[in-house]
C-alpha cells in the first residue's frame, strides 16, 4: 500500500475557477487520483499520458491489470493525439451522442501508455457531458482516464458517498457533484474492425447506434456468459457489479414471480422488484424504478444493490428488466450481478 490519505470529500460546481475543482486538476496534474462525477457514473480519474498515475487506478480498485481503461475528453481536437485514425462513423458517432454516454474504440496511437489499453493496439474513448467532469478534464490540461470509482467487483458508484465507501483512505480527494442522472457505465462500441460492435450496452441505445450506423453487430458477451478464448472487451469477463448477496434473476409474470418467492420467505431473503410490485411482494423488497421504465432503473440499480449489502441481504430475487432500449443495460448490469444465474418462471 502506497501512502494512506486523508480522504477529502469537496462539494463541486462547474463555475469557473470552483475551487474543488481547481484542486483535482491541481492533483491530477501532479500524478494522484481524483474521484469525478460524470452523467453515468462516478469515474477514478488519472492523468492518462503519465503511466505512474495510471498505475495507481489499478491498485486502488484492485483492478486486473489486463481490463483496459477508458480515456475522457473534453473536445474533439484531443483525439487526434490518441488515435491514428479517425474513420468516418467515429465522426458521424462523435457528433451525434458527443459529449454523453457512449465511448469508442479505435486504433491508438503511441502516444497512449501501454497501461491504459492493457497492451491492446485499440484505445476507448469518451467526451462525457456532465459540466463538472467536463470542468475538471479543461482545467487538468490533459486527457483523463478513469473506470469507474468502484472496488473492482462491487457495483459502481453513482454518488460521491458510494465512492467514499470504496475508496477512502486510498485517494486524495473525491469531488461531490450529487446523483449521477444516466446511473450506469457508458455504451461501449468498437469501430477498430469492420463492422462496428456492441461491446457494452448503455444510455445511447442500440437502436439509436443502427441509425447512424446502419449495421451494428452485439458481441455475444453483452448478454451471455463469456467462458473461453480471447474477449473483445476484456472488462466484459469479469465478475461485476456484485453486492455480498448472491443474486438470481427470475423472469416472467408477477403472478408466477409472487408464487415462487412465497415459498422464499427467510431470515436475509430480499427481491429487487419493479415499482408497481411492491404493494403485494410476499418478501421484504427494493423498487428498482416503474417496469416500463428502464432509464429509472438504470438511476436506480447499482444504489439498490449497495441498499441490499445494508439491509445484509443473504440473497436477492430480482425480476428481469426488459432487452429492449436501455433495458439492455440494465439486464446487462442485473444479470452480471447474478453471476448469470437466472430462474424461468411460466404463469
Ligand atoms: O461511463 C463510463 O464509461 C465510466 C465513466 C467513469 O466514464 N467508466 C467506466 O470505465 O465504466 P470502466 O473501466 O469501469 O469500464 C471500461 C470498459 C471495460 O469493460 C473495458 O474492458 C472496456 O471498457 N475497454 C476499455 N478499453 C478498451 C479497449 N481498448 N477495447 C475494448 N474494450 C475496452
Ligand atoms: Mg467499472
Amino acid at each position: 500500500m502506497d501512502g494512506a490519505f486523508h480522504t477529502q470529500l469537496l462539494p463541486a460546481t462547474a463555475q469557473p475557477k470552483d475551487p474543488a475543482v481547481e484542486q483535482a486538476a491541481k492533483l491530477l496534474r501532479q500524478g494522484e487520483l481524483v474521484a469525478i462525477p460524470t452523467e453515468t457514473v462516478y469515474g477514478l480519474a488519472a492523468n492518462a499520458l503519465n503511466p505512474d498515475a495510471v498505475e495507481k487506478i489499478f491498485r486502488a480498485k484492485g483492478r486486473p491489470q489486463d481490463n483496459p481503461l477508458i480515456v475522457h475528453i473534453a473536445s474533439i481536437g484531443e483525439m487526434d493525439a490518441l488515435v491514428t485514425k479517425i474513420p468516418d462513423k467515429a465522426r458521424k458517432l462523435a457528433e451525434a451522442f458527443w459529449p454523453g454516454p457512449l465511448t469508442m474504440v479505435l486504433p491508438r496511437s503511441s502516444r497512449v501508455p501501454d497501461v491504459v489499453t492493457a497492451g491492446l493496439n485499440t484505445v476507448a474513448i469518451r467526451m462525457p457531458s456532465h459540466p463538472i467532469a467536463r470542468a475538471v478534464i479543461r482545467a487538468a490540461g490533459v486527457p483523463i482516464a478513469a473506470p469507474s470509482a468502484n472496488l473492482s467487483g462491487k457495483p459502481s458508484p453513482t454518488t460521491a458517498r458510494h465512492c467514499m465507501e470504496d475508496l477512502s483512505g486510498k485517494i486524495p480527494l473525491v469531488l461531490d457533484g450529487g446523483s449521477c442522472q444516466v446511473g450506469v457505465e457508458s455504451t461501449v462500441v468498437t469501430l477498430a474492425g469492420d463492422i462496428p460492435r456492441l461491446l457494452r450496452p448503455g444510455a445511447v441505445t442500440a437502436e439509436q447506434l443502427r441509425e447512424v450506423l446502419g449495421l451494428l453487430e452485439v458481441d455475444s458477451a453483452v448478454l451471455d456468459k463469456v467462458t473461453e478464448g480471447p474477449v473483445a472487451s476484456p472488462g466484459m469477463k469479469y465478475m461485476h457489479y456484485s453486492p455480498k448477496a448472491s443474486v438470481v434473476m427470475i423472469t416472467g409474470p408477477w403472478s408466477a414471480c409472487k408464487d415462487f418467492l412465497v415459498q422464499k420467505q427467510d431470515e436475509g431473503v430480499w427481491a429487487l422488484v419493479f415499482d408497481e410490485d411492491l404493494r403485494d411482494c410476499p418478501l421484504p423488497a427494493i423498487g428498482l424504478g416503474p417496469q416500463n421504465d428502464p432509464a429509472k432503473q438504470a438511476q436506480n440499480l447499482f444504489s439498490a444493490l449497495r441498499e441490499l449489502d445494508e439491509k445484509q441481504a443473504r440473497v436477492v430475487y430480482a425480476r428481469a428488466p426488459m432487452e429492449e432500449g436501455m433495458g439492455l443495460a440494465v439486464y446487462n448490469r442485473l444479470i452480471r450481478a447474478a453471476g448469470f444465474s437466472v430462474i424461468h418462471l411460466t404463469a
